[in-house]
């Protein structure tokens, strides 16, 4: 009977899978790395060269991500502030809503919460998955995104894909040679990038990381905070096995 019951909900269920799975498209997976710096510090270079034209961090002020990022103030101000703010600023930019929305059709969005909305492997996705087509007011689309308003503003660096990216996953070897058949992710492109596609796959895990930590800035704390909880509760554990048996060696 409760097999029949399970059967009959999991078929009833089937058509929402199968709908969420091909509205959704596909998601490359990435592990985020708070304790990394470099990779944050790299992450956040891409951010102001690349995106704060566009996108604020307006939640987020300067000198805390130099802070918690280990950059010298100096080096902060003079390579990654280009807006004129001052070292304690709100990370704000000058872009008018309204021009925003003239120019791309949406307004881009502040993005100190993205990673918290859209999770870090569809941001990875988002960034590797534009690719050409003239029918789009940018010449670009994008598989996580279709008809995204946002043009490929690092196509410098990717170079332009020519079709589709498609997932990581489906990366496949001749079984025989051991030869690789199909890569996964961007296949051609139609323009050649700065990077080569392993490099722009690195910037790209950076810059996520970078707006993973924007998201959730105590994250890193709270891991720090974590493992010294850990070592604190380690220790008295030994203190009190320690006295246990000094209290009971006379009873016995
Ligand atoms: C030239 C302006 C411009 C630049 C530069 C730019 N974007 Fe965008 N971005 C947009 C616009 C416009 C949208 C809204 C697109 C839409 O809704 O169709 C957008 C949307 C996004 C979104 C989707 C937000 C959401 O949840 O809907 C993300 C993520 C994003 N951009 C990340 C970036 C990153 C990272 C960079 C830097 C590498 C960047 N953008 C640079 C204009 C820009």
């Amino acid at each position: 009977m409760m097999k029949k019951l399970f059967l009959s909900l999991v078929v009833s269920l089937m058509p929402l899978a199968v709908f969420a799975a091909s509205e959704e498209g596909f998601l490359d997976h990435i592990e985020t790395d708070m304790s990394n710096k470099p990779s944050l510090q790299h992450g956040s270079q891409l951010f102001m060269n690349y995106c704060m034209g566009c996108h604020s961090l307006e939640h987020g002020r300067y000198n805390r991500v130099a802070q918690d990022l280990d950059i010298p103030e100096d080096i902060m101000m003079e390579n990654l502030v280009f807006t004129g703010d001052s070292f304690g600023s709100l990370m704000e930019n000058a872009m008018h809503e309204d021009d925003g929305k003239n120019w791309f059709g949406t307004a881009p969005p502040d993005l100190t919460l993205v990673a918290r909305v859209r999770g870090e492997d569809w941001l990875y996705t988002y960034l590797r998955g534009f690719y050409k087509d003239d029918s789009r007011p940018m010449g670009v689309n994008n598989v996580r995104f279709p008809n995204v308003g946002m043009p490929h503003v690092l196509v410098e660096l990717q170079g332009l894909c020519a079709e589709e990216p498609h997932p990581v996953s489906d990366k496949k070897f001749d079984p025989l040679t051991g030869q690789v058949l199909t890569e996964g992710g961007c296949e051609h492109l139609e323009v050649e990038g700065a990077l080569s596609k392993s490099e722009y796959d690195e910037a790209i895990y950076d810059l996520v990381n970078f707006l993973d930590y924007m998201g959730e800035p105590f994250k890193a704390d709270r891991e720090r905070i974590g493992w010294m909880v850990f070592a604190f509760l380690a220790v008295f554990l030994v203190i009190g096995q320690l006295l246990y048996r000094e209290l009971w060696k006379d009873i016995h």
